[in-house]
Order: C-alpha cells, then structure tokens, then sequence
C-alpha cells in the first residue's frame, strides 16, 4: 500500500500559534490527534529538537504509513503515534505517556479532521465516486464497530436516510433520494459506490446534474460523517482536552464545514464561560488559507482554523480594576 501524500493545511499557522510560548531551552509536548500523513506532526519535530509529539490517528494505512516513516527518519525517541480513536485519548494519555503531566502537559494539541487525501485517493475505501468501490467509508476499515455507508444505506428507514443526507449533507433533494434508495433496493442492495451515485444522478433535475459540484457530494458527506460518527466524536471530545493542556498551552482546531466549524465555535464559546477551568478563544474570527495557500492545495479553501488558551485566571486584567 503507497499511502497518498496529504498537503497540510495551515502548517505554519498552526505549528507557529502552537509553539509560541514554548519555554526556550526547555522540552514541551505537543499532540497531534490527527496524524494522517504526518506532516504537522513532523513540522514540530523539525521545528525544535526539544519538542516531543504524541499522535494519534484510527486508520490502519495512516498508522503503518506513519510508524514507517518515523523509523526511516529515527524520531522514535521523539514520537510515539498511538492506533486509537482521539475519542479515547483524554482517557488514555496519562497511563500511556505520562511525562507528558510530569512536565505540566501538553504545550499544544492539534485536531486537523476529517480524513485525507488518502482515503479520496485509495479506490477501494469507497470515500469517493470517482471510483467504483464498495461502500465502506470507514477510516478504521479494521473496526466492526462501525457501520458502513452500505449497511447504512441499505437498513435505515426512508425518514432516517431524508433526515442524515438534510442535516449532515444539506442535501436539497434529500427526500427524492431517500425514496428512491428503498425503492431500488427491495430489488437489489445497493453495494458500491457507483451504484449509489447513479440513483443519486437520477434523483437530480435534468439541468443540475452536470453543474460545478457532482450531486452525489452532499449524501457522500453525509454518509462519511455518520459511518463514522465524525461530529459526535468531536463535541464529545473538545472539552476533555482542556484540563490536558497545561497554563499558557494551546488547542488549535482546523474544520472544513460548517457543521464542524460550529461544534467547535460553540464549545470554545461556552469553555470561555467555564468557572473551573480558565481559557481564552484567540480566534474571534477563524483564521483562513491565504490565496497562495489555495492556490496550491484548492482542498483548502474551505479550512478554517479555531484556537483557545487555557489562561490562569479569567482575564487578568479585571484583577487590577478594583
Ligand atoms: C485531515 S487528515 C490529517 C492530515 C495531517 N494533519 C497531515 O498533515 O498529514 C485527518 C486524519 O485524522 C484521522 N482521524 C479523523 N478522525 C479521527 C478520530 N476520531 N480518531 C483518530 N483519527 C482520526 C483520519 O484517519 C486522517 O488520517
């Protein structure tokens, strides 16, 4: 398996945000919970021979890729990647480094999410229909504890398939779709990617079916991000990570719709308003690509980049008001 290299989004903006305060001449820990293809991984390793990364990534061709790469470049002293969901990882980081708390914890943790290039790129994944593949869709294809998107497509009720591809798809013709979804397959079950696409084509009126977007993008989202519970992993993970980091350390998120970038501005948001734990949202506006940027890697155009302190005490300066 050649894994497919993935331009990394944001690479500067978020190694640079995360490192900032970084105390000169001393080690600090970053993690990456969305290793990939390494690359903002690496950049933190290059960046700073003090820096010492702990990532974690579900998919098994992201992980042998990686485990790879980090013998070939002899970093293992200096990172360790770990095969789990980031959805576990508050629970299991302390056991599993716990330097990492010796030393105050994490300077820095980036989530960049979504899958890569990789799982658009390798056919027989079924994230894309520009391949005919089997519908899968899961990032960990080693797991029975997903569904895939043809057990998906095949057992939810009519209403259940309108509702995901209208909420996780913002899909127009959703309810055309989800009629002519359980009206083919009392025929046949529905098993590839291609054939999927094909009755959504059909579902399309004659004049938008060739248009800029392919009509199968929005249900193909919607799928990928309930196979893989994609936006129930993250609001149930965000929070946790806070008391992970230590003061003055940073969480940097990179989202690239709006359902995600609103789970994240939410949860900043109402984290900012926390009595237990103190942080500051750095971002009051997410920061973007530049032109350049994506002009490079178009996959970037839609990135957007959310980052939070976790501070001493609430705004320090209303001490001095009084
Ligand atoms: C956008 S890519 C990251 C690319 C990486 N930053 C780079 O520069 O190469 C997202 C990666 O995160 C992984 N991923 C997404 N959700 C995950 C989750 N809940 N737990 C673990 N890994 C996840 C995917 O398998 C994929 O490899």
């Amino acid at each position: 398996m050649k894994y497919t290299s993935h331009y990394s989004v944001l690479k500067k903006e978020c190694i640079d945000l995360l490192s900032e305060k970084a105390p000169a001449g001393e080690v600090s820990f970053f993690a990456d919970l969305t290793f990939g293809g390494g690359g903002h991984s690496f950049e933190f390793l290059y960046k700073n021979p003090l820096f010492q990364v702990r990532s974690t990534d579900q998919d098994p061709d992201a992980l042998s890729n990686g485990y790879l790469r980090i013998e070939t470049e002899k970093l293992s002293d200096r990172i360790k990647l770990i095969n789990t969901n980031f959805e576990q990882f508050p629970e299991i980081i302390r056991n599993h480094s716990p330097e990492v708390f010796l030393n105050g914890g994490f300077q820095g943790i980036l989530m960049d999410l979504g899958v890569s290039s990789h799982h658009f790129d390798e056919a027989d994944r079924g994230f894309s229909f520009r391949f005919d593949a089997p519908l899968d869709m899961r990032m960990n294809n080693k797991s029975e504890d997903f569904l895939t998107a043809e057990e998906i497509v095949n057992s939810y009720s009519e209403s259940g398939l309108k509702k995901l591809f209208e909420d996780y798809g913002e899909e127009k013709n959703a309810k055309k779709i989800a009629v002519k979804i359980c009206e083919e397959r009392i025929k046949q079950r529905i098993k590839t990617t291609k054939e999927l696409e094909n009755i959504i084509f059909h579902c399309y009126p004659k004049e938008h079916r060739y248009g800029k977007t392919n009509p199968s993008t929005r249900v193909f989202q919607a799928l990928r991000l309930e196979v893989n519970r994609e936006l129930e992993v993250l609001t149930n993970t965000i929070t946790q990570l806070i008391p992970l980091l230590k003061i003055g350390g940073r969480l940097a998120i990179i989202s690239f719709h709006s359902l995600e970038d609103r789970i994240v501005k939410n949860v900043f948001r109402d984290a900012a308003l926390g009595e237990s734990l103190f942080v500051e949202v750095l971002t009051k506006k997410p920061i973007l690509p530049s032109d350049e940027e994506i002009l490079n890697n178009s996959r970037s155009r839609s990135a957007k980049l959310r980052v939070l302190e976790r501070v001493e005490s609430k705004k320090l300066k209303n001490k001095y008001k009084q």
